[in-house]
C-alpha cells in the first residue's frame, strides 16, 4: 500500500480540527455563521501553520448548504461537489509559479463570469509575494472592485514584500507558530489513531524539533515512525533528530567543571567510536552552556527550553554548579568552534583543544 505522509492524511477539514489557529478560526467560523464575509484575505505567518488548510476550508464553508458551527459540513451537494480536483468554483493558483500579468489578466477576465452550483467562486492565490509588479497592479484593479460572488485569499509567508496598496485591500490574518504543548497533544492524537506507540518524551523532542510548524512536526514524526517501525522510543527518536542523548552532555559538563581532562578526551574518544558525529557534538555543547544560563538567569526557564520535566532538574541542578561567567565564556568557545568545525580537517583535534581551552579560561586563538 501506497505511504501517504501524516501530514498530507491529516489535513483538517473543519475549523475545530485546526489547531493553534484559535484567533483566527473563530473570528471566520462567525462570519460564516453571521453571514459577514469579505471580499479579501491575507493570511500570513510561517510555513506549514495552516494557511492553505484554512483558505480551502473556509472556501468550502461559503459554499456550503448547511455549514455546522461555521464549518462546511462536508456532505451537503455543494461540498461533495466543491471538493472534486476539476471543480471550477475553488481556485488554487500558485504566484511562484504564474506571477506574470497574463496569469492575473486571465483571473481578471474569469471573475466576471458567476460560480456554477455554488454561491461563490474562491481564489487561493499561495506564495502571492513572489507576483510581480505588474501582476500586483493587474490584481489591484480586481481587489478594487471585486464582484459580489468572489472571494480572494492571499496567502504569503512573507507579507512585508508585498504593497501597502494590496495589504490595504485586505482583512489580515497573522497565522502564529503553534506551541510545543499543542503539537503534543495534536501528535499523540495522530500517534493514537495511526496505532504508533510512543513515550511523553519522544512526543516532545518531536514537538520540539518541529519548531512552531505542524507540516515539519508531522513529517519528522512520520520518518521517526517508520524508523521506529510503529514503536517510537526516545533512544530512536534522539538519534534520527541528530542530537545528544542530555546524559551524556550532561555527564561531559560536569568533567568541564571537574577539570577532569583524562576523562574529557576519553569522552570524546567514545563519542567518536560510536559513531556519533563530532561536529553535532560540538554544537550541543555550546547549546548545552546557552541552556544552563537560561536556567540559571531566566524566570521561566522551561517555558524558552522546553525540556522534558526530568530533564529540565538536571539542567537546574547543573547550572547552579556554574557561574555565569564561565557559561558565556563556554559559549563563546564553543560557538566560534562550531564554525571553525566546519572548515577543519581534524575535527577531533578541534574539539579536544577547544575543550581543555574552555577548562583552562583561555581565550580561543585565532590564526
Ligand atoms: N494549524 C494547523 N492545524 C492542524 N494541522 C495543520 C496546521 N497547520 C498545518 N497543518 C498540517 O500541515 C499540513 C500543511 O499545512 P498548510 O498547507 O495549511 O500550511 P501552510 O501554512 O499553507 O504552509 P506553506 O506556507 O508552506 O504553504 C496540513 O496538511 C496539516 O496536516
Ligand atoms: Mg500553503
Ligand atoms: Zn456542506
Amino acid at each position: 500500500m501506497e505511504h501517504i505522509s501524516l501530514y498530507r492524511k491529516y489535513r483538517p477539514k473543519t475549523f475545530d480540527e485546526v489547531i493553534g489557529q484559535e484567533h483566527i478560526t473563530k473570528t471566520l467560523q462567525n462570519q460564516i455563521m453571521n453571514n459577514h464575509i469579505g471580499h479579501a484575505y491575507l493570511f500570513t505567518g510561517t510555513r506549514g501553520t495552516g494557511k492553505t488548510s484554512v483558505a480551502k476550508i473556509f472556501a468550502l464553508a461559503v459554499n456550503c448548504l448547511t455549514p455546522v458551527n461555521g464549518s462546511p459540513c462536508g456532505k451537503c451537494e455543494n461540498c461533495l461537489n466543491l471538493q472534486k480536483d476539476n471543480d471550477i468554483n475553488i481556485i488554487e493558483m500558485d504566484a511562484a509559479s504564474n506571477n506574470k500579468v497574463d496569469d492575473v489578466r486571465e483571473i481578471r477576465e474569469k471573475v466576471k463570469f458567476l460560480p456554477v452550483g455554488a454561491k461563490y467562486k474562491v481564489y487561493i492565490i499561495d506564495e502571492v509575494h513572489m507576483l510581480t509588479d505588474s501582476a500586483f497592479n493587474a490584481l489591484l484593479k480586481t481587489l478594487e472592485e471585486p464582484p459580489e460572488h468572489i472571494i480572494f485569499i492571499l496567502a504569503t509567508t512573507e507579507a512585508h514584500k508585498l504593497p501597502q496598496t494590496i495589504l490595504s485591500r485586505c482583512v489580515r490574518f497573522d497565522f502564529h507558530l503553534v506551541s510545543v504543548s499543542d503539537l503534543m497533544k495534536h501528535l499523540a492524537k495522530i500517534f493514537d489513531k495511526e496505532n504508533i506507540k510512543y513515550d511523553e518524551e519522544s512526543l516532545k523532542l518531536i514537538a520540539t524539533a518541529g519548531e512552531g510548524s505542524v507540516r515539519d512536526t508531522l513529517s519528522i514524526a512520520d520518518s521517526i515512525a517508520s524508523y521506529c517501525q510503529g514503536n517510537i522510543t526516545k533512544e530512536q527518536t534522539l538519534e534520527i533528530l541528530g542530537t545528544t542523548d542530555y546524559d551524556l552532555i550532561l555527564s561531559f559538563f560536569k568533567e568541564i567543571k571537574d577539570r577532569e581532562v583524562g576523562n574529557i578526551l576519553s569522552l570524546i574518544d567514545k563519542i567518536e567510536k560510536e559513531g556519533k558525529n563530532l561536529a553535532v557534538f560540538a554544537k550541543d555543547l555550546s547549546k548545552h552552556a546557552r541552556n544552563l544560563l537560561v536556567c540559571k538567569t531566566c524566570k521561566d526557564a522551561n517555558d524558552i527550553l522546553n525540556l522534558p520535566n526530568d530533564v529540565f532538574e538536571k539542567f537546574k541542578e547543573q547550572a547552579d554548579l556554574f557561574e555565569e561567567k564561565d557559561l558565556i565564556r563556554y559559549m563563546q568557545v564553543f560557538s566560534s568552534a562550531e564554525n571553525e568545525l566546519r572548515y577543519t580537517l581534524s575535527v577531533r583535534l578541534l574539539l579536544e583543544t577547544t575543550c581543555l581551552t574552555a577548562i583552562l579560561g583561555l581565550e580561543v586563538k585565532k590564526n
